[in-house]
């Protein structure tokens, strides 16, 4: 069995080096013939109210041959907490538009023997109905995984990589994130998957591997980045998962052509931003 985890494709309606890393990353994807593609989130470049991004990320998509699941970044469908990324709150509107296009915010998927588990990393801490409605979706989750090996995928990392930066905007917050270990604890979770930093880094828990994928768009490593996030591979790339009886095994993975980039040096980021009116200095993804 093998689930191919594709994260952070910031595709975008001017086209340019995201659009053209994230076909690149789904034509090597094709010829690894996995069972499941997982997106990490973080499918749009930069603002969650841009329908023009979403389309031309749908029809991107569209080309991954092997069955795709789908799951939100702060950049689909903005972020909760306080001081959100280009003062794009998660909303009830943004999550209805993201659900337009690729499906809904949250899934859970029967491969082979195992359970693949996508959750909307945004909602935790917004105290929209949509996040009480995740709530009451996970206290049933046990009843569909049942004994099944479970794989779980979330846009930002359920844990931070530094205990004292649990927050919203790197991590699910401080208040959600116990309560979510607990609701998991009630399924058999073999592996956790989630992207937003950029880079790529394997840790484990309680056995149990922990991925932060590659995005396919560009990086954001610096020397503040490396304090906040914690070490990690700076390439582009994705994450194939082979899994075999209950062992999840993440191995990175790069096509040749991936174009290693900077945010800041890609022409479409710098004009996503500006449009945003965001400042094109000191930012992280
Ligand atoms: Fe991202
Ligand atoms: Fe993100």
């Amino acid at each position: 069995m093998k689930i191919i985890q594709i994260s952070d494709t910031h595709i975008t309606h001017l086209g340019g080096t995201t659009n053209e890393n994230a076909e690149r990353a789904i034509r090597f994807i094709n010829s690894l013939q996995a069972d499941l593609v997982v997106h990490t989130g973080d499918v749009t470049i930069m603002d969650p109210d841009r329908d023009a991004d979403r389309e031309v990320a749908a029809r991107i998509l569209a080309g991954v041959e092997a069955p795709l699941k789908v799951i939100p970044g702060n950049h689909d469908v903005g972020e909760p907490g306080d001081n959100p990324f280009g003062d794009r709150p998660v909303t009830s509107e943004r999550v209805a538009a993201y659900r337009a296009h690729f499906g809904d915010d949250r899934f859970v998927e029967l491969v082979g023997d195992w359970a693949v588990v996508g959750i909307d990393s945004e909602l935790f801490e917004s105290g929209l109905p949509e996040e009480a409605e995740q709530w009451e979706w996970l206290e049933r989750l046990p009843e569909v995984v049942a004994e099944r090996p479970a794989l779980v995928f979330t846009h930002k990392p359920i844990r931070a990589p530094r205990a004292e930066q649990q927050d919203t905007h790197l991590s699910i917050g401080s208040v959600a994130a116990p309560r979510l270990e607990e609701s998991l604890a009630k399924i058999d979770v073999r592996g956790y998957g989630s992207g937003h930093l950029h880079h790529y880094a394997l840790t484990w828990l309680d056995g149990r591997p922990v991925v932060s994928a590659p995005s396919t768009a560009f990086n954001v490593a610096s020397e503040t980045s490396a304090e906040l996030m914690g070490p990690g591979l700076s390439q582009l790339g994705i994450v194939e998962w082979a899994l075999a009886e209950r062992t999840a095994k993440p191995y990175f993975r790069a096509p040749l052509d991936l174009e290693d980039a900077f945010l800041l040096e890609i022409d479409a980021v710098r004009a996503a931003l500006d449009e945003m009116g965001i400042s094109l200095t000191g930012l992280s993804a």
